[in-house]
């Protein structure tokens, strides 16, 4: 087995904010990269940005900012992020960094070289959300997007292909030959039957704008900018040094390469093609999560829908939070955010089965022995006990690697579970009260093993919280203790435990009022004087960027102390009502209001009207005589979108 390891998360655009999609991804791949570290190999976690393309360039446009002011405002906001979530990187990677440039540069003459680059003619249909080529036949709705149901623009322009069709057969044979090069199996199997359908070569270039890398000098062509997708993708060799003095490149191929099963695709054909392109060896898996939803619709900033990571750290933990990514999804699967689901895990996981078996090993090894705990007749009295721990733990690992990680916890929490059960069915308490002593004492030490094995596997996910854990039972959370304690299945030493503070207080109720958006950049749309009678264009995507939905109004009244606003309290379809202030009081009394449906602006920054919290605002035409609402001609579903 290798000693090393290489881990990559995507590296996200920059026209969007962190939310808890990206924060789940980063989580698995830091814990991934804390076990390897903990296991003693050499270990390079890369994350960073992508910022090229038309997408980043009309994202920054609509703002009224240049491509490289935007992009460097929202790569800070991530890299921020990730700093305050303690995500232990290596190294952050931004596409507009010039070694990355020459290093995509270095990549294309090399398969220019090789005779996998031609230039020819694109004609098909993009979408920009996606940054994706699709064919008549792939578009959904009359010239939707078949990935995220936008709509699609036309594309004629001159360009150079890659030679994806000559790679179709090598990559069957890579899914053929290598069981867990893709994870979960299941997206395995949907990447190859797409390929079976007959792969097509690939546009990598564009000419119709100017916001990515240049070709290579030696290509003497500048009408072309590099397909983002292309200059993307090698980042996670640029950022070791490809093409230049290889500096960290013998950390190549990646061990691990997580994404979201978005962008599986990329992942799992284009790039592994590319790299046997460039005559490099393959990763070692590509694994493919699922989505976050809120109330079954994908996270996205477009949608107005997305959670604020950093909010939910601030109310519940980081530590509970990244516990709960991990533990309430089956890798893979889509999972939809609730703060009832996260007090749940926390109260009673962590709570009941982790923190409580923490107190009551300091209570009794407290009563019984001064606090002081020893293994030495833990084999006598409980080798049962400890086997059957040995035998849950036995292939956890492989499970973490397999990135399962919700039955990577589950099965630690089983081992505390023999734990608890251990202490209920032997009562120690009464053998101390018979004056069997010695198995009360091999008890509590017989518990402590269990735990401090759990924490030693646990600290990856919640490296902090297990630090204490270790401390209190006696030893430090480091490879040398994995090998002793995991490996080895030596028992702890003798110790005496050191009390701490409950990890874990009880939440009682939702800490989050409304999760709510990270703060959207406000769009800009400049119109100097002269212009505003005409009304300024904008593209169909800054359309998209407003989230239109319908609402139903459950309650309204008066806003004290102001004749012209109305507190209501809507029904988006969302898990709470959202709070709007209005400005309608004039023209509507509060009673004819309620029950009635409107239309809402629903990814507004919040604002504070009269210390009032507004969460959105209502569509109304105004004109001189008056005012009215915009409503929906026959009733919809609450949190019907519009559009
Ligand atoms: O696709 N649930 O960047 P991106 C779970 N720049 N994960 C989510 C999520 C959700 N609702 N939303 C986003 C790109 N993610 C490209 C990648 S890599 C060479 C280039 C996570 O900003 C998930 O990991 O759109 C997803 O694949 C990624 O963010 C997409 O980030
Ligand atoms: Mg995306």
């Amino acid at each position: 087995m290798s000693n090393k390891a290489y881990i990559t998360t995507p590296i996200y655009y920059v026209n969007d904010v962190p939310h808890i999609g990206h924060a789940y991804t980063t989580i698995i791949a830091d814990t991934m990269a804390r076990y390897y570290r903990l296991i003693g190999r050499e270990t390079f976690f890369l994350t960073g940005t992508d910022e090229h393309g038309q997408k980043i360039e009309e994202a920054a446009k609509s703002r009224g900012k240049t491509p490289q002011g935007y992009a460097d405002e929202i790569s800070g906001k991530f890299k921020a992020l990730w700093d305050e979530f303690d995500i232990s990187y290596d190294k952050f990677i931004r596409t507009t960094d010039a070694y990355h440039k020459e290093g995509v540069q270095y990549a294309f003459s090399v398969m220019f070289d090789k005779g996998d680059i031609y230039k020819g003619e694109y004609e098909g249909h993009y979408c920009v959300s996606c940054e994706t080529f699709f064919t008549d036949t792939q578009l959904v709705d009359e010239g939707g997007c078949p990935d995220c149901g936008k709509p699609t623009r036309l594309v004629k322009e001159e360009s150079y292909f890659f030679k994806l069709s000559k790679y179709q057969e090598p990559l069957l044979k890579w899914y053929n030959d290598d069981e867990k090069c893709v994870l979960p199996k299941g997206k395995k199997n949907e990447v190859i039957s797409f390929v079976k359908q007959g792969l097509r070569d690939l546009s990598i270039t564009r000419t119709s704008f100017d916001w990515g890398v240049k070709l290579p000098a030696s290509m003497n062509d500048n009408k072309h900018v590099m397909y983002v997708w292309l200059d993307a993708l090698l980042n996670y060799i640029t950022a070791l040094g490809y093409g230049k003095e290889n500096e960290n490149m013998h950390f190549w191929p990646a061990t691990i390469q997580l994404v979201g099963k978005d962008i599986l695709r990329f992942h799992a054909i284009y790039w592994p093609a590319f790299l046997m392109s460039l005559g490099l060896p393959l990763p070692q898996h590509v694994g493919a999560h699922g989505w976050w939803t809120r109330n079954g619709e994908k996270m996205s900033k477009s949608k107005g829908n997305v959670v604020n990571p950093k909010e939910v750290a601030d109310a519940y933990g980081l530590e509970n939070f990244r516990y709960f990514l991990l533990r309430e999804v089956p890798f893979g699967q889509d999972g939809d955010f609730s703060q009832k689901a996260l007090m749940d895990r926390i109260n009673s996981d962590l709570g009941n089965e982790l923190g409580n078996l923490l107190n009551r090993i300091i209570g009794m090894s407290g009563k019984y022995s001064n606090g002081v705990v020893d293994s030495k007749d833990v084999l006598k009295f409980y080798a049962t006990e400890l086997s059957n721990v040995n035998d849950i733990l036995k292939n956890v690992e492989t499970t973490l690697l397999e990135l399962q990680t919700n039955r990577y916890l589950e099965d630690l929490w089983k081992a505390l579970t023999i734990a608890n059960q251990s202490i209920t069915l032997h009562e120690p308490w009464v053998k101390m009260k018979e004056g069997k002593e010695e198995e009360a004492f091999a008890l509590v030490a017989l518990v402590s093993n269990i735990l401090a094995r759990v924490t030693l596997l646990l600290h990856p996910v919640m490296p902090k919280t297990t630090a204490k854990i270790a401390h209190a039972l006696g030893f430090e959370i480091t490879t040398a203790s994995y090998e002793k304690l995991i490996v080895a299945r030596t028992l702890l030493d003798t110790f005496t435990i050191e009390k701490v503070p409950p990890l874990f207080p009880r939440i009682e109720e939702e800490l989050m009022a409304q999760p709510s958006l990270p703060s959207p950049e406000p769009v800009v749309i400049k119109t100097s004087k002269k212009e505003s009678k005409i009304e300024s264009i904008i593209t169909i995507d800054q359309f998209f960027e407003t989230s239109l939905k319908v609402g139903t109004i459950k309650e309204a009244e008066v806003v004290e102390g102001s004749d012209r606003l109305l507190k209501l309290q809507i029904d988006l379809g969302e898990e709470h009502t959202r709070q709007i202030i209005a400005g309608i009081r004039e023209f509507y009394t509060p009673k004819e209001l309620v029950n009635t449906q409107v239309c809402v602006v629903a990814n507004l920054k919040p604002a504070t009207i009269k210390g009032l919290l507004s969460q959105g605002m209502l569509l109304a035409a105004k004109d001189k005589e008056g005012m009215s609402l915009i409503r929906p001609e026959h009733p919809r579903k609450s949190g019907a979108s519009i559009g």
